[in-house]
């Protein structure tokens, strides 16, 4: 059941994206396709993600799972820092499978500059064994260089040097860059980001799966995940492959005026992975004055905040629902006596299940609505299934990105801010 094939719904389509349309953009499509797939494509050398999931090094996979657990065993807290690219994936990975209540052991830091936050996370790891792993492909990025540098001040007074060194875990360039010096000079144990994978492309290099071993999730099984939607893309070829049918639709209603995007889930627990969706779809495809704004919600929390603007504000949205196939934790809504609240209709059912009806009553709602909308429904919630979505939407991404005439792996607009910020802090 967990290892069923993504399916794609576009049953909420009707009146706004037609078969005609599809066969319309089809050659485009196969287009953008190839370039990802041809030996001498001229985007090579960042299209190392494509064939991750069947290159991975067994001996890099076996370091891996060992340093993952020699961190987690041993230690109480492991504290990840990175932004972007550089943490997203962990963590949609971490909260869907083994979230906060199950999971204690997993901290993520440097995503942000907030002093409060370093002092609130060094307070409640205090008095436990920590580790620190280390993310960043640039090896500069200010946020986690200065989240590092405070946790390591902060470990300094609670292990001797030698300890210190074993504690601390690096996963940044092979050659370039400042968390590339620092570790070969303080000895820390070190994970090569392959010089072919964009941030947002490497959840299936050391940068997502460190963490992810670290929090005792089954990273081989997320690999496979990605190997069996690799093959299937391949043998499917751009028509059958629903990556690239995701991809079309999107373009298509991009062109019809749709500018906002809402991936929708209704399981909180898919909270990051919304949010590594957003970033994977931002930075690949806003440049050159255009772009569709990834937006996300949790349903059915977010329908009591946002429905209601989805429902009947500005016609520019699109929607797309991601469903699982099978929801652990089953919980059924017991009978009462009184039936003041009038549930009884529901006793014997299921939370999961009323749930399922909330999903078909909004994908309707809003289709009727003029929020044309897709569904992607997956097996459930397993690394496999999350490494088959992971692979699902970059090559989405990559395949949109090509459709709108942009670059999808650089982010030259990211520099700007950063620019700024060192002028104003007086960088020298
Ligand atoms: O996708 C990207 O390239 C970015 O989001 C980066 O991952 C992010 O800016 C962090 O960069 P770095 O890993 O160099 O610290």
């Amino acid at each position: 059941m967990f290892k069923k094939r993504l399916k794609l719904d576009t049953e909420c389509l009707k009146g706004f994206v037609s078969k005609e349309d599809l066969s319309r953009i089809l050659p485009e499509v196969e287009k953008a396709r190839a370039v990802l797939i041809e030996d001498n494509a001229r985007d090579r050398e960042y299209l190392g993600w494509v064939d991750l999931p069947e290159k991975m090094n067994e001996n890099c996979l076996k370091k891996i799972e060992e340093t993952g657990r020699r961190i987690s065993s041993e230690n109480g807290a492991v504290i990840v820092l990175g932004i972007g690219g550089s943490y997203l994936g962990a963590r949609a990975v971490i909260e869907t499978l083994a979230p906060k209540t199950v999971n204690k052991n997993v901290f993520f830091a440097g995503y942000n500059l907030s002093g409060d936050f370093l002092n609130r996370l060094l307070s409640e790891v205090k008095d436990r064994k920590i580790s620190v792993i280390v993310i960043s492909k640039s090896g500069t990025t200010t946020e986690p260089a200065i989240a590092f540098r405070v946790i390591k001040n902060f470990l300094k007074k609670k292990y001797s040097p030698k300890e210190l060194s074993r504690r601390i875990v690096c996963v940044t360039d092979e050659k370039k860059g400042a968390l590339k010096r620092i570790a070969d000079k303080e000895h820390y144990e070190s994970f090569v980001i392959p010089d072919d994978v964009g941030g947002r492309f490497s959840v299936l290099t050391a940068v997502g799966l460190l963490p992810i071993a670290s929090a005792g999730i089954d990273i081989r099984e997320l690999i496979s995940g990605a190997r069996a939607e690799r093959k299937y893309g391949l043998k499917a070829g751009a028509k059958g492959d629903i990556s690239c049918i995701y991809a079309a639709i999107r373009n298509l209603l991009y062109r019809a005026g749709k500018r906002i995007e809402i991936l929708s889930s209704f399981d909180n627990s898919l909270h990051y992975f919304d949010e590594w969706w957003k970033q994977l779809f931002g930075e690949s495809e806003g440049k050159n004055g255009r772009s569709i704004f990834p937006a996300s919600c949790d349903f059915s929390t977010d329908l009591h905040s946002m429905g209601q603007l989805i429902q009947q504000g500005e016609r520019n949205i699109f929607e797309t629902f991601l469903v699982s196939n099978k929801n652990p934790g089953e919980c059924v809504i017991p009978s009462d006596k009184d039936n003041f609240d009038n549930l009884n209709y529901l006793s014997g059912k299921s939370v999961n299940y009323v749930n399922l009806k909330a999903y078909e009553a909004t994908r309707t709602a809003h289709f009727e609505g003029a929020v044309p909308n897709i569904t992607i429904f997956f097996g459930g919630k397993s690394a496999f299934c999350l490494g088959q979505l992971f692979y699902f939407f970059e090559k989405a991404a990559a395949i949109s990105g090509y459709l709108a005439g942009v670059n999808p792996f650089d982010q030259p607009g990211v520099e700007s801010y950063k620019q700024k910020m060192f002028k104003l802090l007086g960088r020298p």
